[in-house]
């Protein structure tokens, strides 16, 4: 444990040290002295009870008659609460509502424990950013902490104290519906999204009453369900597991998260939340993780379903054996472990080290001092869409959108003369880019695209409108799924003519915010209902067509990447997205940003990344005896990296500063890289590494460094990256986390499959 360290001293601190240089322990320690002493003189006065209600977390929704608890409609809670048997809640919103959940606690229970109170503040609170794999394509981590810390602010101006977030999931099949939380396919740009984001909300201090406490989730690997449908078995190899899945929780734990939320998947025959494997031996073992795990909503209940557990006893012995720390819902553990304790089935010493763990993060909140200092109703009204934050939005929303397409340079449109046909279903909808799992969001709250062209255009140009086709029919919600216009056309005639009137024509397609997130897994990730009905038509009568595809996963877009002239890749870019998208399309911003995802041309090619494996047929001729389709290639239609700009960058041939690197040393790769275009913008020049011989069998290609490089028109520098012996390790087949010596290719370019290349050995 980091908090012997502390005590030993000096003496000690050799040991981190040592420790540091190996590379095993680093980052921030959620340990401090003074506070671990109050937690243990207040875990001295808890009755077994009392603890095991820190344990517990309810959701408020079971009141209907409001955001916080209420004596009505569910009177055990309530009661509960009073009794100091429920440690924390989610759901309650809001300056008013939290106080009030929190007095309950505070002001009738025996030992006034506050509660600690959470929310999936994912992408924003109430103004909205860029859904997250959005945010992880401008590769900018300065922005991406930027709008972790406002959504922080204004979160916590609400009363909140915890957000779940950030799902740090590495998801290599877009059937995935959840892919849209995440930062994409690659551990290494993972892990530093996950920091970037861990650091926004907490940022240098959790007791700050504009921070709060970041869960990285879902630990551990989610994002792999088979067949990419939610909540599916994971089946994956240690490697993929230790190599891929982990980096980026370990990366969230070196940057000081004080929470975990487990996992509803069972990997290798064990559900996440019951994975002592997972739990205790890497997180709190291996990783000395000092914070705490919170279950996914019900996973300990679900520990039954899963077939792994008769009742709830058995589950919650299971779930607290394996270090899931506080259960969200499922109610398993205050109905249970006082039992357990009690007939000695589960040691004391357990519930205390979660007691602990829970305790530890509401101190280092200031919760004790301050209970409501975070439900601040003037605060609330101060910051919450504050002209600031909104356009903190629009930067990361413009920085996260990437030209798929541009031939002939038909973008940037002139705003100042002609006709342009705004079209399309999404064109002028209000909701659509505010993305799933958007926390306070109020519906219909976003630029639309339309209004984002009108206002940029103003009086100078012709801005004609037409929505074409409807995307989604009838609800629109959070719990259930949405029906699709598969059949009505009524509205192409319009959407024909007004597109013959113009010059160019700016069509918005592709997946409402409803199509991806929780439980919203498809078979087919392609433009639903008549869309691409409608992009023909529209293409036929007019071709100068720019689609803005809007969506929270890449999308199968072979026709459009074909034939249409330009394509912006837009995903749901939250309140600003109409201002930034217009931003882009009349080149006040020129595009920067590259795909954090493959985007595969056919889904039968899923699970795809960039990063696999050779196999031992990787090539072949014209006999079939080797690793293909035979319906399809086995290549992206864009490539993970991939992003283009209004500019043109030339890169210079690979310099290295050796042609070998000693264990535990260093060596420079270096690229010119050069504005050969007209105007001024920002890439991000990229390195990958190939690993020629392991001891197991490595990627083709392995992202290890980036860097995002502004320069005006003209201008060129120089770009180097320093790679380490640590930067080539990983977990090898003698089960440890190191670098084999032998020889690598290196890479340096614009984007996965192109860049100048050197070798190099690693002795
Ligand atoms: C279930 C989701 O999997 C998780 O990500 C979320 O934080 C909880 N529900 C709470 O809403």
């Amino acid at each position: 444990m980091k908090y012997i360290r502390f005590e030993f001293g000096v003496a000690l601190g050799v040991v981190l040290l040592v420790s540091l240089c190996i590379g095993s322990i680093s980052g921030q320690s959620l340990i401090d002295p003074a506070i671990e002493a109050k937690v243990d003189s207040l875990l001295g006065k808890m009755t077994l009870e009392e603890k095991i209600g820190q344990l517990n977390q309810y959701s408020s929704t079971f009141d209907v008659t409001g955001p916080a608890p209420a004596a009505g409609s569910n009177k055990i809670r309530y009661e509960q609460i009073r009794k100091g048997q429920v440690g924390s809640m989610l759901n309650v919103v809001g300056a008013d509502a939290t106080r009030r959940a929190q007095q309950l606690a505070v002001e009738n229970s025996r030992l006034g424990i506050p509660l600690i109170l959470g929310l999936d503040v994912v992408h924003g609170y109430r103004t909205m950013f860029p859904i997250p794999l959005g945010e992880a394509a401008s590769w900018d981590l300065d922005a991406i902490e930027a709008s972790a810390r406002v959504a922080g602010t204004e979160a916590a101006a609400a009363g909140l104290h915890w957000t779940f977030a950030p799902m740090v999931d590495i998801c290599r099949d877009a059937r995935w519906g959840r892919i849209m939380e995440g930062a994409g396919e690659d551990p290494h740009l993972g892990a530093q999204v996950a920091a970037a984001r861990v650091k926004g909300f907490q940022g240098s201090s959790l007791s700050a009453l504009d921070t709060i406490a970041a869960c990285a989730k879902h630990y551990a690997a989610y994002g792999f369900a088979e067949a990419g449908r939610d909540y599916n078995t994971v089946d994956i190899s240690i490697q993929t597991l230790r190599n891929i899945a982990l980096p980026p929780f370990k990366a969230a734990v070196d940057a000081g998260v004080a929470t975990l939320m487990n996992a509803f998947n069972e990997i290798g025959g064990v559900p996440a939340t019951a994975s002592v494997h997972l739990q205790r031996k890497i997180l709190k073992g291996e990783w000395e993780f000092d914070g705490f795990v919170v279950s996914d909503w019900g996973s300990i209940g679900e520990l039954i379903t899963h077939g792994i557990a008769k009742d709830n006893v058995d589950a919650a012995l299971l779930a607290i054996t394996a270090g899931s720390d506080m259960d969200m819902e499922s109610s398993a553990y205050v109905q249970t472990l006082a039992d357990l304790v009690k007939s000695g089935r589960v040691e004391e010493k357990l519930i205390d080290d979660s007691v602990r763990r829970i305790l530890r993060i509401k101190f280092l909140l200031g919760l004790f001092d301050a209970p409501y200092g975070y439900s601040n109703n003037e605060r609330e009204e101060q910051v919450i869409l504050s002209a600031g934050h909104l356009l903190t939005s629009r930067d990361i929303a413009r920085k996260s959108i990437v030209l798929l397409k541009n031939d002939g340079n038909l973008l940037p449109l002139n705003k100042n003369r002609g006709t342009i046909a705004v079209i399309g279903p999404l064109a002028a909808d209000k909701d659509a880019p505010l993305g799933s799992w958007r926390a306070q969001a109020i519906t219909n709250s976003a630029v639309s695209l339309l209004e984002g062209i009108n206002e940029a255009v103003g009086s100078n140009a012709r801005v004609l409108y037409s929505e074409g086709a409807k995307l989604a029919i009838g609800q629109r919600n959070f719990l259930q799924s949405s029906t699709y216009n598969e059949n009505d056309k009524s509205g192409f005639q319009a959407a024909v003519e007004t597109a013959q009137k113009a010059d160019v024509v700016v069509l918005a397609i592709g997946e409402d915010a409803w199509q991806t997130g929780e439980g919203r897994s498809q078979v087919e990730i392609g433009l639903k209902g008549v869309q691409e009905e409608l992009l023909k038509e529209i293409y036929k009568a007019n071709k100068n067509v720019v689609v803005v595809l809007m969506a929270g996963r890449p999308l199968v877009i072979n026709w459009m990447a074909e034939n249409v002239p330009a394509i912006l890749n837009t995903w749901h870019l939250g309140s600003q997205a109409g201002h930034a998208i217009a931003d882009v399309l009349f080149g006040d911003y020129n595009p920067s940003g590259k795909l954090p995802v493959s985007f595969p041309r056919h889904g039968g090619q899923l699970p795809l990344y960039y990063n696999h494996k050779s196999t031992g047929r990787p090539t072949g001729g014209s006999i079939v005896f080797w690793s293909h389709y035979t319906d399809a290639l086995n290549t992206p239609l864009y490539p993970f990296g991939f992003g283009l700009s209004y500019t043109n960058f030339e890169y210079s041939d690979i310099r290295l500063s050796s042609e070998t690197i000693d264990m535990g040393g260093e060596l420079r790769v270096t690229v010119g890289l050069t504005n050969t275009g007209k105007r001024a913008g920002a890439e991000v020049v990229q390195l990958y590494v190939r690993d020629l011989v392991g001891s197991v069998t490595r990627p083709v290609k392995e992202l290890k460094g980036f860097q995002k490089i502004e320069l005006a028109s003209g201008q060129n520098r120089e770009v180097t990256f320093t790679l380490t012996s640590e930067k080539l390790a990983f977990y090898t087949r003698n089960g440890k986390w190191e670098a084999e010596p032998g020889r690598f290719k290196v890479w340096v370019g614009t984007n996965s499959q192109e860049g100048k290349e050197a070798e190099f050995a690693l002795h």
